[in-house]
């Protein structure tokens, strides 16, 4: 797509080796297009849900604010940039004030409606009188609650027509509303867990993460030891009640992940990290790294991720220290694991789930 006369080659610089997987959606190119056709360009503008820095490099000269979510969106934006010798952007998290009052927003509507939310409340609290939101989403993605959502926060939602299966929802005429803080909590073993809205599994504690709770195996002598991909944090904490002076180590790529598990678990002993990659660790550190890992992304479902954490992890842990991963059976993990490990055991399993343990 071409902008004002420049024309970038985006590309998504994750983890993926999958080079089919484009690095930007049709609802991107609406909220482009959106922007191009304005009659008065903005004077402070915030940028939400740009996963891999398509809006960042087209928008650059109107100097946005990107609000970014997750460590991997805010590496791959700023390589993006840095491949087209585009200077780096301010950002800003989605829970923080914002510097500059903005007065007009465009946002990529997130799967997690909790986190669309989210992003509206940011943006009536840091926002001009008459900001106007443009918000994009691909048709087969609408639910009535998205409508219901921006009709919180603002009196005017028009809808566009659909271009490339995409439409526009355009905000306008924002609400005078009290600020709240957007953090749910969830109860198990007598603890409450606090996560923002927008954090993995809104509802409920995953039944995963509770299947891997009651079949975990730690040992006394796991003296550091890793909660990759924590969430909330609740795997993590779970094993500092067991092993009190362990030092533990959470990771995610996820910044309310990480500002979640903040609340949830504190101490001398305890390391979180905003990463999405175990480069961050020397060689040899762990124990014991324990993970329900990721494979859906937004709408995507991508196990090569989860694989290249799996080869990070065998770097980072000890000579006879040990991986405990949960997943869903039919991902066989396992097929990929037994190349790379001593050994694999499967140390629990029902009809849906599998733990396994792999010995380096
Ligand atoms: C299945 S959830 C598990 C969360 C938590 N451990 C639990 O059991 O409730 C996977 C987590 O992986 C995180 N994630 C995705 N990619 C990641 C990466 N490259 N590195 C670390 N965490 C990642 C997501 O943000 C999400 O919080």
């Amino acid at each position: 797509m071409d902008f004002e006369g420049r024309k970038y080659q985006i590309k998504r610089y994750d983890l993926s080796e999958d080079k089919s997987l484009k690095a930007w959606s049709a609802a991107d190119e609406y909220l482009l297009q959106a922007f191009a056709d304005l009659e008065k360009k903005p004077n402070q503008l915030g940028i939400y849900g740009d996963r891999f820095g398509f809006l960042g490099c087209y928008l650059h000269s109107f100097n946005p604010t990107v609000v970014f979510t997750q460590k991997s969106q805010q590496k791959a934006i700023d390589a993006n940039l840095k491949a087209h010798n585009i200077p780096l952007l301010s950002y800003s998290d989605p829970l923080s004030p914002l510097k500059n009052e903005m007065d007009f927003a465009l946002v990529n509507v997130p799967k997690s409606l909790e986190l669309f939310q989210l992003f509206l409340e940011q943006i009536t609290g840091n926002s001009s009188e008459d900001i106007t939101v443009i918000c994009a989403f691909m048709t087969r993605h609408f639910s009535p609650k998205l409508l219901q959502i921006a009709q919180e926060y603002f009196d005017v939602t028009e809808q566009s027509r659909a271009v490339k299966k995409a439409r526009l929802l355009v905000l306008t005429k924002k609400k005078n509303i009290v600020k709240k803080e957007l953090i749910t909590s969830l109860n198990y073993n007598n603890q409450d867990y606090k996560q923002y809205w927008g954090v993995f599994s809104a509802q409920h504690i995953d039944y995963a993460t509770q299947f891997f709770l009651e079949h975990l195996e730690i040992d006394d002598t796991d003296r550091c030891i890793l909660d990759l991909a924590s969430g909330n944090g609740i795997i993590g904490n779970e094993i500092f009640k067991e092993l009190p002076d362990a030092e533990i180590h959470l990771m995610d790529d996820s910044y309310l992940a990480v500002s979640s598990a903040k609340l949830n678990i504190q101490g001398e002993n305890i390391h979180h990290h905003f990463n999405n990659e175990l480069t961050i660790f020397d060689d040899n550190a762990f124990y014991l790294i324990v993970t329900n890992p990721p494979f859906h992304f937004e709408y995507e479902i991508n196990i090569q991720i989860p694989l290249h954490l799996f080869k990070g992890c065998l770097r980072c842990l000890k000579k006879g220290g040990n991986l405990q991963i949960v997943a869903n059976k039919h991902l066989n993990y396992k097929i990929h694991l037994e190349p790379l490990f001593s050994s694999v055991e499967i140390i629990a399993e029902d009809k849906k789930f599998i733990v396994y343990k792999c010995i380096k």
